[in-house]
């Protein structure tokens, strides 16, 4: 793989990084024992100022099922950053303890910094509600990839597309190979215009039958600015309908249901048993992606 080390936004990677990391997940997801002891000696610092399931613990089951270590850091009260230590002087610290770090916070600042003061590659676990999420972004892709067998797709993002890191770095990875997108939201959470082109729609059920994909957000409570007030926040929620077996009923039967999770209430929980709600399956898929994407970072 030729993807270089550092991985901060999408835009990092050109096409075939893309596709090399994607055939490299594949070969892992297919024989993982292949590679049980590629990261022998090796180690791994988890940075998160952000909570995180899915992503801290995917990036330490892949550190893991390669055969390294990992460490965990958080700014807490366990840390000396509660003494009033930088995050400057930490990341350097931590850099010399590890081969290879993931970091996630409300701003870039902290992987931007641990990029000049650690002294090893460092990849974004995520960075904040404008910022973006490249390894979700590649774990998708590779979804895609396995359930379409291509790159050129129409996907519908529903919700909170303001505060969506994850739609975001999607569009990005995915525009160069010719998906189109159709984005709805309220207007106070649509999503930002930018380079990438995007068609709008007023309702969901309008769009249902002919994309490929309906890619839904939780409204991001935590990321709400100060023009959204707690008061917009409640009635926001109210205009986001849940996905139901009912919404189902409009996707076509060729479709499928993602979702970076966690849902927080966006999604019915009755609509889990339908083969094209794939949520839990792209989550799994975000350990073959992280074990592909620690094997280029570390170079083995
Ligand atoms: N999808 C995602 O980033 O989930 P976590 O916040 O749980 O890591």
């Amino acid at each position: 793989m030729s993807a270089p080390q550092h991985l901060l936004h999408i835009g990092d990677l050109t096409q075939k990084d893309v596709l090399a990391l994607l055939e490299k997940a594949e070969k892992i997801k297919a024989a993982p024992q292949t590679f049980s002891t590629s990261a022998q000696g090796k180690l791994l610092s988890l940075v998160f100022a952000e909570p995180s399931t899915r992503t801290f613990h995917s990036f330490s089951a892949a550190m893991q099922r390669l055969g390294g270590g990992m460490l965990e850091f958080r700014p807490d009260s366990t840390s000396s950053i509660e003494k009033g230590e930088s995050w400057s002087d930490t990341l350097k610290v931590l850099g010399g303890y590890v081969d290879v770090m993931a970091v996630r916070s409300h701003n870039s600042e902290l992987m931007e910094t641990a990029v000049k003061v650690a002294g090893i590659p460092i990849i974004n676990a995520g960075n904040g509600g404008n910022g973006e999420h490249p390894t979700q972004a590649l774990l998708d892709a590779f979804t895609i990839q396995e359930k379409f067998g291509k790159l050129d797709v129409h996907i519908a993002f529903y919700g909170d597309l303001k505060n969506a890191r994850t739609a975001r770095s999607l569009m990005k990875l995915l525009h160069p190979f010719g998906s189109k997108f159709t984005c709805i939201a309220p207007a106070a959470l649509q999503m930002e215009a930018g380079d990438i082109p995007f068609e709008t729609a007023e309702k969901l059920e309008d769009v249902l039958p002919s994309v490929d994909i309906l890619y839904t957000n939780r409204l991001r409570k935590e990321y709400a600015s100060q023009s959204i007030t707690k008061n917009d926040l409640t009635r926001l929620d109210g205009e986001f309908a849940p996905i139901t077996t009912e919404t189902m009923k409009h996707l076509s039967q060729d479709a499928f249901l993602m979702e970076p999770l966690p849902r927080a209430g966006q999604i019915d929980p009755s609509v889990d048993s339908d083969p094209r709600a794939i949520y839990f399956e792209q989550a799994k898929n975000g350990m073959w992606m992280r074990m592909a994407l620690l094997l280029n970072a570390l170079k083995v």
